[in-house]
């Protein structure tokens, strides 16, 4: 069993507007010092799913486990002593960090071996490369690279066996971000910690992750090894976003082939959820959604283009008919119609 297994999670919302399934049944494990990717659009529920996670948010179905242990929402209550290993870290580290205390004060907070404290504090410190007088210094005093450092060296000092860890690079320069993923990658190793993370950046989790989950609307749509994944995606969505074309400040454009948002999760499309949008759909996509199944041991996919228990049918290329860009203005604008369907 993995360190962490989400199994079927399913995460309800409850607005003024109803409900909204922003989790719809998806699976992902981590184990010690893997390094697993979660992408997809803005909005597909990944945050969602961290939060089931790590129990912030309850789950409506399916199971989390930490260590063997069910992981339940933990509502007002405070974190029990068998989720302290597995830690979390958001994208904006200034405001997990408390403006008012040093930096050697808080990391000590974080430690769970009370006895060596003072010890400690300068190995964390050493870990994530800050240098020895952070400990006096106050969070503003730092870069925001360096305070994500700071994040992720207090959630070391709990000794996490995982780390979920959501758009930890997102309000980084280019730089900071490649440092920082390299950072994670090597402390998954040297410290045999489980990382999921959360990325829009797919430069960046195939740079770092091991394995990677695509999730699409809710689901997992594809999981496979990082090298395969990019070498021959099985599923539609996973070589679009693959496909997509960087732009100078980091974000992906879709092809033209991929046109649209994430619909509504409050309203999802019958059939496979993806298929509004995908090139490859026939008849079958638009009225049976297709179970993720196992193509083979290490790599799974939801699509009827892809049977169980057969290695993954190359995707005739997705970019290839047009080898047109659809052009993602900065401001979108409702006017746009061919953009926004
Ligand atoms: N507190 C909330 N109440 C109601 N709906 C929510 C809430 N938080 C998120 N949602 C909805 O749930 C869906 C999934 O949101 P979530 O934040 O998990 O997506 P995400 O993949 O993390 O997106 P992003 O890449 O933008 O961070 C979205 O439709 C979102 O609008
Ligand atoms: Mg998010």
């Amino acid at each position: 069993m993995s360190a962490l297994e989400l199994t079927d999670v399913v995460v309800d919302y409850h607005g003024r507007g109803g409900r909204v399934r922003a989790v719809a049944g998806a699976s992902i494990s981590v184990d010690r010092g893997q390094v697993v990717g979660l992408v997809g659009e803005s909005g597909c529920g990944k945050s969602t799913l961290a939060r089931a996670a790590v129990g912030l948010v309850g789950a409506a179905g399916g199971t989390v486990t930490f260590e063997g242990r069910p992981v339940t929402a933990l509502g007002r209550r405070a974190r029990p002593a068998e989720l302290v290993r597995l830690q979390l870290v958001f994208q904006n580290p200034y405001s997990s960090l408390n403006p008012r205390r040093t930096v050697g004060s808080q990391l000590a907070d974080g430690l769970i071996d009370s006895g060596h404290r003072a010890a400690r504090v300068p190995e964390l410190l050493e870990l994530v490369g800050l240098p020895p007088n952070a400990v006096k210094r106050f969070p503003h005093e730092f870069s925001g690279g360096q305070r994500q450092r700071i994040a992720i060296a207090r959630a070391l000092a709990a000794d996490p066996s995982v780390i979920v860890l959501d758009e930890p690079l997102a309000s980084l320069d280019a730089s900071a971000q490649a440092q920082l993923a390299n950072l994670l990658g090597r402390l998954a190793r040297d410290l045999d910690v489980g990382l999921l993370l959360i990325s829009h950046d797919l430069a960046i989790v195939r740079h770092v992750a091991d394995t990677v989950s695509v999730m699409y609307l809710g689901r997992m749509v594809e999981t496979a090894p990082t090298a395969e994944l990019w070498d021959r995606p099985a599923h539609p969505y996973s070589a679009s976003l693959i496909a997509a074309v960087p732009r100078a400040d980091g974000a992906g454009t879709l092809p033209v082939a991929l046109p649209g948002e994430v619909p509504d999760p409050a309203n999802p499309p019958g059939g496979c959820r993806f298929n509004p949008r995908c090139p490859h759909a026939f008849d079958r996509c638009r009225v049976e959604d297709p179970p993720l199944v196992e193509l083979v041991p290490t790599r799974s996919a939801a699509c009827w283009l892809q049977p169980a228990g057969q290695p993954p049918e190359p995707l005739a290329n997705l970019d290839a008919p047009s080898g047109v860009y659809m052009e993602n203005p900065p401001n979108p604008s409702p006017s746009e119609g061919g953009v926004h369907p």
